[in-house]
């Protein structure tokens, strides 16, 4: 069965079978809504249902006039109107899967390993800085990790991985890679890139391995020639989570355009630099924020408290704040059903 969305106040129409997601259908169609894990975990993809009802996991049955759907998890069960935060036509995205070799592996401190993988046949991949692909696990389970390297360097990808506790890919299977291994990998996944539309400075924070898409990012701008300002605060708890601080500032020292300041929340006696919460630092620096944009990844949290504190007091415009939080990527193991789900924190 197929089912017609619409787009409230736009002339935008396609189809969506009722086993597909609205965001599959709309990125089918050419259209991309604003998402990041596409599990039903961040909340990035909430957007209104204003007619029709739709099957939303996690969520339940939805039936318009409702707002905060999770629309990556919403199937319709008749034809829709929507109302997502934002839709704009893109090329109809094209994905590829990949059985990479694993090409190298590096361990910068314990917490953190960097994995280089390589294509298979000289296969390439097209994507854009930022954005990420999912690690497909042979129990049809999967895990979404962002691409370090810059697109032009697309015979493979380079993969900046935290070791979490207990972790079934990052412990487990992460363990017992060596060199040769392979890994089916999908890619591209995610709307976490530069707003080439703006030439206003841009302020990158991440946390841990959220540096991995703003290394993408600041590589494929040095690529580029770009000399948009661009100012990246890198936070951690101690010296080990910023695990590679010497290639951001060796981007500070040659291009005058890029900044670098990196935050602890819990230094060691020796340390120099700043402290704090990492997008409190930011917030000391740039005070109003009206005129800029902001790129944040890593930990949900930090996230959470940026988007508020920025949006609100230092009245960051709600559209200039973009985000990947690495929520756990693993299925969905808990159905809720209830439309009191909706709108609550769900992490
Ligand atoms: C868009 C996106 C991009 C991502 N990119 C990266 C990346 O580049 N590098 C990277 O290291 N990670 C990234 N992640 C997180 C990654 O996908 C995994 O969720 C993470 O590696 C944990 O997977 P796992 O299988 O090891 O642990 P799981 O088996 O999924 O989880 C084990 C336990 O740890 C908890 N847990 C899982 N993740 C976290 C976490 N982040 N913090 C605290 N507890 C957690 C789970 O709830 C569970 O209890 C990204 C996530 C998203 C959504
Ligand atoms: S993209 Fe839908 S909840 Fe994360």
């Amino acid at each position: 069965m197929t089912y017609q969305i619409t787009v409230t106040g736009e002339d935008i129409k396609f189809e969506c079978d009722a086993d597909e997601t609205v965001l599959d259908a709309a990125e089918r169609a050419g259209y991309s809504i604003p998402y990041s894990c596409r599990k039903g975990v961040c909340s990035s993809c909430e957007g209104g249902i204003t007619v029709g009802t739709a099957a939303v996991r996690g969520q339940g049955t939805c039936s318009g006039q409702v707002d905060g759907v999770f629309l990556c998890q919403a199937r319709p069960r008749t034809d829709l109107e929507i109302a997502p935060k934002s839709i704009k036509k893109i090329e109809p995205v094209s994905r590829k899967v990949f059985d990479a070799k694993v090409r190298k592996i590096e361990q910068p401190t314990p917490d953190v390993s960097v994995i280089s993988l390589r294509f298979p046949n000289g296969g390439r991949s097209v994507f854009l800085a930022g954005q990420y692909l999912s690690v497909q696990m042979t129990d049809g389970d999967s895990r979404n990790y962002s691409m370090a390297n810059p697109p032009h360097k697309n015979d493979g990808v380079e993969l900046h991985i935290r070791h979490v506790p207990g972790g079934k890919f990052s412990e487990t299977i992460l363990t017992n890679l060596e060199k040769g291994s392979i890994l089916s990998v999908e890619l591209p996944f995610g709307t976490f890139t530069l707003n080439e539309e703006a030439q206003t400075k841009a302020i990158l924070i991440a946390t841990g391995t959220g540096f991995a898409p703003i290394k993408s990012i600041v590589e494929d701008q040095i690529k580029q020639n770009s000399t948009r300002a661009l100012h990246l605060y890198w936070g951690g708890n101690t010296e080990t989570d910023i695990y590679m601080q010497t290639l951001p500032q060796k981007w500070a020292d040659k291009y005058d355009w890029f900044s670098f300041t990196p935050v602890l929340s819990d230094p060691a006696g020796d340390w120099q630099g700043r402290t704090g919460f990492v997008h409190k630092a930011v917030q000391e620096d740039y005070s109003d924020m009206p005129n800029l944009e902001v790129y944040a990844c890593g930990a949900p949290m930090m996230i959470s408290a940026a988007q508020e504190d920025f949006c609100g007091d230092s009245k960051l415009k709600e559209e200039a704040f973009y985000s990947d939080a690495f929520v756990p990527s693993g299925e969905l193991t808990e159905e809720k059903t209830s439309l009191e789900t909706i709108k609550q924190p769900t992490i």
